[in-house]
């Protein structure tokens, strides 16, 4: 005891603070408490990549009433098996392999609390002491921070606004060595809202093949593409490269909240098997938290009810009686519903911002929830850079955006439209009057 004090044999452990310190939600925390509370309009949110507030963005009725089903049955109240429960590991499967040119089986599915815990499994399986890890830039800085917390080394490959987002290849080529284990990859993509060409994940496939590493491919916004280009997944190159697959049904049903996603091995040639990388998924999941059962069941009827809405076979829907021909016609107003929104929603948000001065967006968005806009700082008279245009945007206009440092470039802005569009309209006219009021006079 010193000075009445009393020492205890405890302190936190610093590397969470450091890891912590650089997610999408510490930085908007900071953000939102700019905010004046005195201030009479209500805060739009638009940092944030869940627009499951907004009436127009609810869920389908099909996924809330399997939900209930599942309650309701007290069939599902028992602690769910570690890899997940076999049903919904079965309908993963299927659904995903609908879009793949090989069967997935449900043992190359594991379930997992949303698509972050798959995050944090895969980084953590391949986490040898000397091992490094490619990641994109701008990027999704949960990689970065469970990195970090596994000590595994980060090289950064960029993005490229002027192509339209795609990934600098020869950088990847370049920064691979005998101890990267893999390259990181999102599409649709946060935070740009590009969507890649088949082409290019081919081009990945090869890259990636050629340095002997594989490929992590983060489909959390799978088919959230309103442009020109169909949603492709990673997996389809499986038999060039292993693929791990990750995602969830966050995003495209809008229920973050539910904490359901999955981690696939797309390898169809088997070598995550053979390299054990499967023993370490397994191993993994044993000494974590499982999915709740209730709603690995919800999962497999919605995830049913997609896999019918795309096959449009009857003889499909014959397997679930009269049951899946409902869910059938829900499930396609809603996602059609969805994807309406959130087109009508980008085009909004990039009609609006050509009409503001100081930013500028290079890439119209084509999928996702966001948008990526740089700043020109030589236009505005007293911001300093992204973060004091976020704070001071905040504090005047109850608007929240995101700074670019946030997701890795700095003196941009990550814009979420994923928004009612009538919040949308007035944030971008809030957005305007702000910048005009701190744009540079002339001498
Ligand atoms: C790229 C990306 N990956 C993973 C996640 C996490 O998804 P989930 O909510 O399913 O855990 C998010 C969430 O915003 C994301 O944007």
């Amino acid at each position: 005891m010193k000075n009445g004090t009393k020492r205890w044999g405890f302190v936190a452990n610093q590397e969470l603070n450091t890891a912590s310190g650089i997610t999408v939600r510490g930085v908007l925390n900071m953000v939102m408490a700019a905010v004046d509370p005195e201030d009479p309009r209500s805060t739009i949110p638009l940092g944030h990549g869940d627009p499951s507030k907004f009436p127009c963005f609810r869920t389908s009725e099909v996924a809330e009433d399997a939900i209930v089903e599942a309650v309701r049955s007290a069939k599902f109240n028992h602690y769910s098996p570690t890899v997940g429960i076999l049903p919904a590991r079965r309908a993963i499967a299927e659904y995903l392999s609908l879009d793949l040119p090989y069967k997935l089986s449900p043992d190359d599915v594991f379930l997992t609390l949303g698509a972050t815990q798959a995050i944090e499994i895969s980084l953590t399986v391949l986490a040898r002491p000397g091992a490094n890890i490619l990641l994109p830039r701008p990027g999704f800085p949960y990689y970065e921070a469970r990195a970090a917390f596994s000590h595994l080394e980060v090289r950064h490959f960029d993005l490229l606004p002027e192509k339209g987002w795609e990934i600098d290849l020869d950088a990847v080529e370049a920064l691979a060595d005998e101890n990267t284990a893999a390259m990181v990859i999102i599409n649709p993509g946060n935070p740009c809202g590009n969507v890649f060409s088949y082409q290019h994940l081919e081009k990945v496939a090869e890259t990636a093949k050629k340095r002997g590493i594989l490929v992590i491919a983060d489909e959390v916004y799978d088919h959230l593409a309103f442009g020109s280009k169909p949603f492709v997944p990673m997996g389809i190159f499986g038999s060039t490269v292993p693929v791990l697959t990750i995602g969830s049904i966050s995003k495209r049903w809008i229920v973050p909240g539910w904490r359901v996603g999955w981690l696939v091995t797309s390898d169809p040639s088997e070598i995550l098997k053979k390299t054990k990388i499967v023993d370490g998924i397994k191993g993994c999941l044993n000494i974590s938290s499982d999915p709740v059962t209730f709603i690995q069941l919800g999962c497999s009827i919605t995830t049913w009810a997609t896999r019918v809405q795309i096959l449009e076979t009857a003889s499909m829907c014959l397997q679930g009686g009269a049951l899946p021909q409902i869910l059938e016609k829900t499930n396609k107003d809603f996602f059609r519903k969805i994807i309406n929104i959130l087109r009508q929603s980008s085009d909004i948000c990039y009609e609006k911002i050509k009409e503001i001065d100081c930013i500028t967006c290079p890439q119209k968005p084509e999928g996702s929830m966001f948008l990526m806009v740089k700043l020109n700082l030589s236009l505005l008279e007293d911001i300093n850079d992204d973060i004091d245009f976020c704070y001071k945007l905040a504090k005047e206009e109850c608007v929240i955006v995101l700074p670019g440092i946030a997701v890795g470039i700095k003196n941009w802005l990550r814009i979420t439209f994923a928004v009612e569009p009538a919040s949308l309209e007035e944030a971008m006219g809030r957005i305007k009057s702000f910048c005009q009021r701190h744009a540079k006079r002339p001498q």
